[in-house]
């Protein structure tokens, strides 16, 4: 086993308005997941942590139209979310909220130390101001037509049709989101501007040392330097949100209405969870370990995973609240981005009814079935499709054909024909060694895969580990043999079970659920399901002979042709 690491791992914040479909989950959550879960079994001590990002304006017109206040709505939702992500056995070691104390705290404290570093000024700019509701409206609070594309039903800070990012004052014949009035005119505001533009070189250096990180976040992160970076606002006319206080914590005078960014607080809001994380094992400064490196955190891993629209703001934005504010803030050392799951090749949409949510998953079938076809299928080199018959076949074949057939074909045996004990008795022979051979290349190659984050890779490894099992009892032949040489077929059936341990264990990132049955099943204890270390050569006879095991119930229900035709039917299939 390698020395253990300090590792920290954030996934990108879900915003809080609504459940999150499979494809969000497909490109952040999962994949931080299954990373944290191997580095832990690695021996590693990785922290997954992970929050709702609940400021903004899609928060606040979303709990308008749902007519609750924000508070309300942002406790219903969280509590959704929170379900969701246990449904879907994501192991955050803490999953908190953006709009709690701590993240006020550290955000109003980070603003004071870029100010007084000389990167934020005040300066005026023009808003959209709605003479009706008597308000400033930003973001998303006013819509109008896209002066790109003439889409007419444009957000301020965003073209859904033209994907262009937007600034409100650019919409062509703009109105209000709230109320829908046309009586807006251009007013000035004043706002807190980061300057960026100074930070261009410091930004450019640091993301040049990062050798770490793979191709796609690179090559955006360098596109936005190339492109120059822009002074922005890091405030809003809101009122939800971390309200913008001088350094003795009164209101900001002139700043009274006005709150900090969404995406100025949200990825603050990694290091203030860490914070309530260290709170809750009751050791307050266990947070600065993962975070300050003047505290140990020089020493940690930090690992980010999210979609590529993030990307600017990880790389390049809140590297500049963190490197400005002058202070030993740990920084993001290997930062892994996903392309889209689309449905069918285009979007998910709730109101087209195309697509499933993570809620609505997990009442169709348990949570690993859509772990491994989220995995197996992650959208890392392109985009890649949901289909409901690609995930019939992942599910019928990888899981139920591969593995599940495996694991009950020899622990079916081994009670039909060795009273449920792990037999003694017989030699490795031809088979064995062109297992083992396997087990070598292919399990160094698995944790290589990991290393890597190259999740398509990892899960057609493990694939290919659990063929290989169903490979080795065709040579084997323990049934054959039993007739004639009992030793000979102990010695197949051995094997069998310490393959089948060894899959259940290397399953365990992916599909934690079936793995954990197939290893109880198998009367493994806890401290003996850690990862197989490359130089490992026992693996094939590592269960104490006279182990009793039990057949497992079946591990994977197969998906029928009509329940394909019926799902398709409720969330969409092909485009007609
Ligand atoms: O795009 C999103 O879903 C954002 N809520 C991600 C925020 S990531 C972080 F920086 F907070
Ligand atoms: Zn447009």
């Amino acid at each position: 086993m390698a020395d253990s690491r300090k590792i920290l791992i954030t996934s990108a914040l879900p915003y809080i308005n609504g459940v999150k479909h499979l494809g969000n989950l497909a490109g952040s959550m999962l994949p931080a997941d299954v990373y944290a879960r191997v580095m832990r079994l690695m021996g590693h001590e990785a922290l997954y942590i992970c929050a709702t990002d609940e400021h903004g304006t899609p928060a606040e017109l979303a709990a308008q139209e749902a007519g609750m206040s924000v508070q309300e709505y942002c406790d219903e939702q969280y509590e959704v979310q929170r379900a969701a992500g246990e449904g879907f056995a994501l192991s955050y070691d803490w999953f908190g909220r953006s709009s709690r104390p701590a993240n006020h705290a550290l955000t109003q404290q980070f603003a004071h130390a870029l100010e007084a570093a000389g990167l934020i000024e005040e300066r005026v700019s023009q808003q959209v101001y709605s003479i009706d509701d008597g308000r400033f409206l930003p973001d998303r609070y006013v819509e109008g037509t896209c002066p790109h594309c003439g889409f007419e039903k444009a957000r301020g800070d965003q073209c859904d049709n033209c994907g262009r990012l937007l600034d409100p004052t650019d919409l062509k014949d703009p109105y209000s989101a709230v109320s829908g009035s046309k009586a807006v005119e251009v007013r000035d505001t004043r706002h807190l501007f980061l300057l960026q533009s100074q930070m261009q070189d410091r930004i450019r250096d640091w993301v040049e040392a990062s050798d770490d990180w793979p191709q796609l976040a690179k090559s955006i992160a360098l596109k936005w330097l190339d492109e120059g970076l822009r002074d922005r606002a890091i405030t809003r006319d809101l009122s939800w949100g971390v309200p913008v206080t001088s350094p003795d914590g009164s209101p900001r005078p002139g700043f009274e209405d006005k709150v900090f960014y969404v995406w100025f607080d949200a990825p603050i809001e990694y290091i203030a969870a860490t914070q309530e994380w260290a709170a809750s094992i009751d050791n307050d400064d266990a947070w600065k370990g993962f975070w300050r490196t003047d505290e140990g955190a020089d020493e940690t891993e930090y690992v980010q995973f999210m979609g590529k629209d993030n990307v600017a703001f990880h790389t390049v934005s809140f590297p500049a609240t963190l490197l400005g504010s002058g202070q030993p803030w740990k920084t993001v050392d290997k930062l892994k981005a996903f392309n889209w799951i689309t449905w069918y090749g285009g979007k998910f949409s709730t109101s087209q009814k195309r697509g499933v949510f993570m809620n609505q998953a997990l009442d169709l079938l348990p949570a690993d079935y859509w772990r491994w076809y989220l995995t197996a299928n992650a959208p890392e080199g392109s985009d890649a499709a949901f289909t409901w018959e690609g995930f019939q076949a992942a599910v019928n074949s990888d899981l139920a054909n591969v593995l599940g057939n495996f694991v009950n074909r020899i622990t079916k045996y081994c009670a039909s024909k060795f009273d449920g004990v792990v037999p003694d008795g017989g030699e490795p022979g031809e088979a064995e060694a062109w297992m083992a051979q396997e087990l070598k290349t292919r399990l160094a190659a698995l944790s290589d895969h990991y290393e890597k984050m190259e999740f398509r890779k990892a899960a057609a490894e493990t694939r290919a580990i659990w063929a290989a099992g169903n490979e080795y009892l065709t040579k084997a032949e323990p049934w054959v043999k039993y007739k004639t040489d009992k030793d000979a077929a102990a010695s197949g059936v051995r094997t069998g079970l310490n393959l089948a341990a060894l899959f259940g264990v290397i399953a365990q990132p992916i599909i934690p659920g079936a793995a954990a049955k197939i290893l109880d099943a198998l009367n493994i204890p806890e401290t003996n399901r850690t990862w197989p270390g490359a130089e490992d050569t026992g693996l094939m006879d590592a269960l104490p002979r006279g182990l009793e095991i039990t057949p497992p119930n079946v591990l994977f229900q197969k998906i029928e042709d009509d329940e394909v035709t019926e799902w398709t039917d409720t969330f969409g299939g092909e485009e007609v």
